[in-house]
């Protein structure tokens, strides 16, 4: 088999989808601005030498880019053209073919390349650690800090979404469809704060923000302002209910149940 271009590479799920199809066989090309393969979304002159000898990859899209397409789409037809066959994005549970941002970018894939899969995650239980604000806020003040009131979401674990890409870029047959991962059960941050305060030993409560008073406290903690207004927007999708729902994909693919949280909160979370 040619190589795997995995971007993101040292990202959350780019590293583990690289540690996995390592772990499988395959031969990875770890890409990123900072990984072994230089490759920078907004550099072209960084993309054809990523695809050299590749015949799959996984696609991260640029961080937080609100219009990801005008980068995506060149590249995918670079790709393409340079042999590519199977395309791997991960976007996020939000967005459906068509929709804005990857959106976009998941209907041009599955209209031009005969093999693919769209991997929509919903939120990550990674968020609570490693550089996530949701854990820069835990070191800080042992709280995590939320608009999201009593809303729920089926946090899902970023091995597991890194086991259903490894397979769907190295299946016989190709899945050519979107696949919607959640972790087992859907949970509020009150509950996410009671799990970790039982795994650590260490009281964590879950902070209830006003929606407007969210940025300034996020600026206070020393994170950017837009980080806040991100939040707020990401907080208010929760509140309103659009989390709370689980899925068997992660089983149905992998074979494996998907990882609950307090069974990574167990493994990852810092004591
Ligand atoms: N967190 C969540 O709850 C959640 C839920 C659903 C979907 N998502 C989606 O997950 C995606 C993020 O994935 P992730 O968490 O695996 O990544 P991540 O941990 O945020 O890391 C980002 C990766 O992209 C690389 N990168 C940053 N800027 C780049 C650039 N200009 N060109 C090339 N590479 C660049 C980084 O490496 P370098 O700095 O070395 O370049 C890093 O490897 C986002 O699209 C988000 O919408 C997140």
């Amino acid at each position: 088999m040619s190589g795997v271009l995995v971007t993101g590479a040292s990202g959350t799920t780019g590293s583990r989808v690289a540690a996995r199809l390592t772990a499988r066989g395959a031969r990875v090309r770890a890409a990123s601005r900072s990984s072994a393969v230089a490759f920078d979304w907004y550099d072209p002159g960084t993309h054809r030498g990523a695809v050299d000898g590749v015949d799959r990859m996984y696609l991260v899209p640029p961080v937080r880019d609100p219009d990801p397409q005008a980068v995506m789409l060149p590249f995918l037809d670079l790709a393409r053209t340079a042999g590519v066959r199977r395309v791997v994005l991960l976007s996020n549970s939000l967005i459906a073919a068509g929709g804005p941002s990857t959106g976009v970018v998941h209907q041009a894939i599955s209209e031009t390349f005969e093999e693919w899969a769209v991997l929509r995650p919903g939120w990550f239980m990674q968020n609570v650690i490693g550089g996530h604000a949701h854990a820069a806020c835990l070191r800080a003040t042992s709280t995590i800090a939320t608009s999201a009131g009593d809303g729920r979401a089926a946090f899902v674990d970023a091995g597991d979404i890194a086991e259903v890409a490894a397979e769907t870029l190295l299946s016989a047959v190709p899945a050519n469809t979107d696949l919607v991962l959640t972790g087992p059960e859907s949970l509020s941050y009150d509950t996410v704060a009671a799990i970790l305060t039982q795994t650590t030993g260490r009281e964590i409560t879950h902070r209830r923000l006003d929606p407007a008073d969210q940025p300034a406290f996020y600026r206070a903690l020393g994170l950017p302002e837009a980080t806040g207004h991100f939040l707020v927007a990401m907080d208010s999708i929760v509140a309103a209910g659009m989390e709370d729902r689980t899925t068997d994909t992660v089983e149905r693919v992998t074979g494996t149940p998907a990882r609950s949280f307090r069974d990574f909160a167990m493994a990852e979370f810092p004591g």
